[in-house]
């Protein structure tokens, strides 16, 4: 056989070679041609007595089969002589296969001293002593192989084997760090864990069983891992009974407390499940992989503190799912009439909020900006998605205060994409207070409004952290206000203003509003906001024009009741209206430190108005190409998780004239171009019928009865394309119009494949989401060592576009390996733990290295 695995030119030491596994092992490798010093004691299974017989036996087997070999009767405690050994007969030593074994089982409290110590001696101290001979030649010669016996019962441990396992687990890690010192002297060093039928094993096992583990069955493995071509080093084998498998170490996720923070062994209690879970393992290979996440740990800085309700850092940690919601003139329609407007039906102003047929044009009442953002937050709490570390019920939760922020007068419909995110948890001493900020992108991935909504979550203060801004805010000045207006709340107000998405039956169901403590349901504490922000706009803006009002603030105080009448009294102060709403009759400021901030001038809508949804723009078909499509497909199935679970699929897309391939990969939930994955489907059609496919105007299921759509792999699956129709046709024109290089098209002047598909998927994710990377804030370049890719981010107007170039000046460059790229794509690796481990070097301005979260999870 050509391609034999030989050891011409090879001495190997193999120790216990008299017996057993060391015997079979001696047998291979010499019958492979390499040069063998047969040692062996030959004592007794418990250690006593010697005898030259067993390592002559095998010798002689060695040389009738024509291989050299000389018996060496030592002990491996005299590992120096046997090397010594090898060195006189053979002149030089490149394999060590650490096999002498003897076993002195008893169970632990009657194991004597010299029970453990002989173990310790044949097992360890003479591995070590063999090897340790061995080793400056090896060094010198720049190359070694060595191999080192362990057992299962060293690993998962074994009654009456207290010495044994000891020992057998000693040397693996002998071995670990042998491996690591010898990796740049050409030493690989390995671990087999056998197991064999013996005169080590024959007391325990069955004979049958004896029969079937041949040692023949083990020495295929050392052999390998002793010839010259093998790569592996630091590996821990199983082998036996025709099985080889490695072994690893798994660790669990486990808990990480932040520093600072009172760590109990309480709070290990609590926390033991998650200490213990190996569903979101890690396999650590060295002790920079084992210390990363510590080191991340102490990177993050100290604890922001908590306690059994709260856990701040788990808090701030968390992140939102995206949604998409969208609104139009009903809902801002029906939101109007909930907080009162239009009460006189013949008021042209009022009616201009309600009305979306009004001759001078429908105003949206800004107030209605923050809907989108509470009602997002309230449906994710009704399915109970909730940020990490809120351990506490929804009844503690009470909404103290709003804050919203217009970039531009809000459109009259739109869909918006909101980040919901815990900002800051402050402690108030009785009660915490909670920061939730929701950041609402139009569809162009504008930003159209933050909304912060100030919960107060009641009894969870009191944990020591920041207590954050203290006093009053927008406190109204000592004079008379500036103006007052008065209105009375109608008796079916709360049923009216609910229709706008707080399904909180607080404000629907008397008998619920009992078991509450109030006598009756109580009006949302929006809704008597959204009485005042009109009281403002009417009283005090310029030309009462809603499109004015670029922000307010409110605290929720005191509660109102459907029926009472509201008293908002305001004053000018700068750019600013500070307002507070009285209830009539009652001494109650129901709504405090109230401000409505007003812009100049109306700004410009700076987003071209979407259109709505029942006349879609239909993009131009020669602008749109079917990287694009892919693009809005990739966009779509983000905001549409649940395909994923549904259809769980790998497609792969082979279009024609123009040719390429694109995955669509429904079980990782990506797109990307070029074959990424192992594809269930394959579908072969013309990039034109595609096209058709997409926009609905061509049939897949006429496509294929025509021949012109060809399916391969699962046909059924192609069933489950039918969302495709469904990918809004104004998502596929904005990736067409977006600056991101078309994906399909982008130069390929990378030299690493790695750095070529991330770069590629990176395309697509910013094709379909331009805003991405936008805290970038600088012109970044990702230089790729060996083999070699750069590519270029650049901002413009407050977009990324990508270049695969490295063309003009930028503030920053990062260079790393393209296998760091790979993991930091992967998220596997973030970008600061490489920078901390020195594998990503930054040029330049530091700021922006730090913002490349938005290449995680792109392969
Ligand atoms: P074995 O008893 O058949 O062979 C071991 C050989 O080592 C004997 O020939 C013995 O004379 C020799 N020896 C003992 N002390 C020595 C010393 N101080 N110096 C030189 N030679 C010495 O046993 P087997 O089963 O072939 O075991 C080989 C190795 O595999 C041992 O390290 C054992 O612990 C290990 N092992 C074996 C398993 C099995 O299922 N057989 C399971 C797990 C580990």
């Amino acid at each position: 056989m050509t391609d034999e695995l030989r050891f011409e030119g090879r001495v190997a030491i193999v120790t216990g070679a008299g017996n057993g596994l060391g015997r079979a092992h001696a047998l291979l490798l010499a019958s492979r041609g390499a040069r063998v010093v047969v040692n062996d004691l030959g004592g007794a299974m418990t250690g006593g007595g010697r005898s030259s017989q067993a390592a002559d036996q095998v010798v002689q087997q060695i040389i009738d089969a024509g291989g050299e070999a000389v018996a060496d009767y030592e002990s491996v405690e005299e590992g120096r002589r046997i090397v010594e050994h090898a060195l006189d007969a053979f002149g030089r030593v490149d394999i060590v296969v650490n096999n002498a074994g003897i076993l002195r089982d008893t169970s632990f409290h009657k194991m004597s001293e010299e029970d453990w110590d002989l173990i310790y001696r044949v097992h360890v101290l003479g591995s070590f002593r063999v090897t340790h001979a061995a080793w400056s030649h090896m060094r010198d010669q720049k190359y070694g192989r060595v191999v080192m016996t362990a057992s299962a019962a060293g690993i998962y441990g074994n009654f009456g084997q207290a010495n044994y396992s000891m020992a057998k687990l000693g040397l693996l890690g002998l071995s670990n760090t042998l491996a690591q010192e010898g990796a740049g002297k050409g030493i690989q060093v390995n671990t087999i864990a056998p197991i064999a039928g013996s005169r080590l094993t024959e007391t325990v096992l069955p004979k049958e069983l004896i029969d079937a583990l041949k040692p023949e069955y083990v020495s295929p493995l050392v052999a390998w891992l002793c010839h010259e071509s093998c790569p592996e080093s630091g590996g821990l084998f199983e082998v036996g009974g025709g099985y080889f498998g490695k072994l690893r170490w798994q660790r669990a996720a486990g808990q990480m407390f932040r520093l600072g923070r009172t760590m109990r062994p309480e709070d290990l209690e609590k926390a033991w499940a998650a200490v213990t879970d190996f569903e979101h393992a890690t396999y650590p290979a060295s002790v920079t992989e084992s210390l990363t996440p510590i080191l991340d740990n102490i990177n993050a800085g100290p604890s922001r503190g908590g306690n059994d309700l709260i856990d701040v850092d788990a808090a701030l940690a968390y992140r939102f799912p995206k949604r998409t919601t969208t609104y139009d003139e009903r809902d801002l329609s029906l939101y109007a009439l909930g907080v009162g407007a239009a009460a006189n039906p013949m008021d042209d102003s009022e009616l201009q909020l309600v009305y979306e047929l009004h001759q001078d044009g429908f105003l949206p009442l800004p107030s209605y900006g923050v809907i989108p953002a509470v009602n997002n937050f309230l449906s994710l709490a009704k399915e109970g998605v909730l940020p990490d570390g809120f351990n506490f019920g929804l009844e503690r939760i009470l909404h103290g205060e709003q804050r919203m922020t217009l970039m531009r007068p809000l459109p009259t419909h739109a869909k918006l994409t909101h980040e919901m995110r815990v900002k800051d948890v402050f402690d108030k001493g009785k009660h915490a207070f909670v920061d939730i900020e929701t950041k609402s992108y139009d569809e162009s991935g504008e930003l159209l409004m933050v909304n912060s909504l100030i919960a107060v979550i009641r009894g969870a203060g009191g944990f020591g952290g920041s207590r954050g801004e203290t006093g009053e805010r927008n406190t109204p000045p000592a004079r008379e206000p500036d103006a007052v207006v008065e209105e009375a709340v109608h008796a079916n107000q709360a049923l009216l203003y609910r229709l706008s998405g707080d399904w909180n039956p607080l404000h629907a169901d008397p008998g619920f509003a009992k078991a509450m403590g109030f006598d009756r349901p109580i009006l949302h504490g929006l809704c008597t906001m959204g009485y005042a922000v009109r009281h403002v706009v009417k009283a005090m803006v310029p030309g009462g024009d809603p499109r004015l009002v670029h922000g307010l603030e409110v605290r929720m105080s005191k509660s109102v009741f459907p029926g009472d009448t509201l008293i908002t009294e305001m004053w000018k102060e700068g750019d600013r209206i500070l307002f507070q709403t009285r209830v009539k009759g009652r001494d109650d400021i129901a709504l405090s430190q109230g401000a409505v901030s007003v812009w100049e001038k109306i700004p410009e809508p700076k987003a071209a108005p979407a259109p709505k949804a029942s006349e879609p723009a239909a993009p131009k078909a020669q602008e749109v190409t079917s990287a694009a499509v892919f693009s809005a497909i990739g966009a779509y199935i983000k905001g549409h998780p649940e395909l994923v679970e549904k259809i769980a699929t790998i497609y792969q897309f082979q279009l024609t004239g123009p040719d390429s391939v694109w995955t669509l990969d429904l079980k990782a939930g990506a797109v990307a171009p070029g074959e990424t994955g192992k594809p269930d489907c394959t579908l072969r059609l013309s990039d034109a019928d595609f096209m058709g496919m997409v926009r609905g105007e061509k049939d897949p299921q006429q496509l294929f009865m025509k021949g012109e759509l060809k399916i391969s792999g699962n046909i059924m699956a192609s069933q489950k394309l039918t969302f495709l129709q469904k990918v809004d046709p104004k998502e596929v024109a904005a990736a067409a119009a977006s600056t991101a290089p078309a994906p399909a098209a982008a130069p390929t002047v990378t030299r690493s494949p790695v750095a070529k598909q991330v770069f590629e998927a990176l395309a697509v994710r910013l094709s379909a989401n331009p805003a991405l990377g936008k805290d970038l804030q600088a012109d970044l370049r990702i230089h790729v060592q060996e083999p070699g890719a750069t590519a270029t981010l650049r901002m413009k107007d407050g977009r990324v576009s990508l270049a695969f170039d490295d063309a003009g000046p930028v503030q920053t460059t990062v260079s790393l390996t393209d296998e760091d790229l790979e993991r930091l794509a992967k998220g596997e690796e973030t970008a600061k733990s490489l920078f901390m481990h020195g594998r990503l070097k930054v040029e330049g301005a530091m700021a922006p290295a730090h913002r490349l979260s938005f290449l995680s999870n792109l392969i």
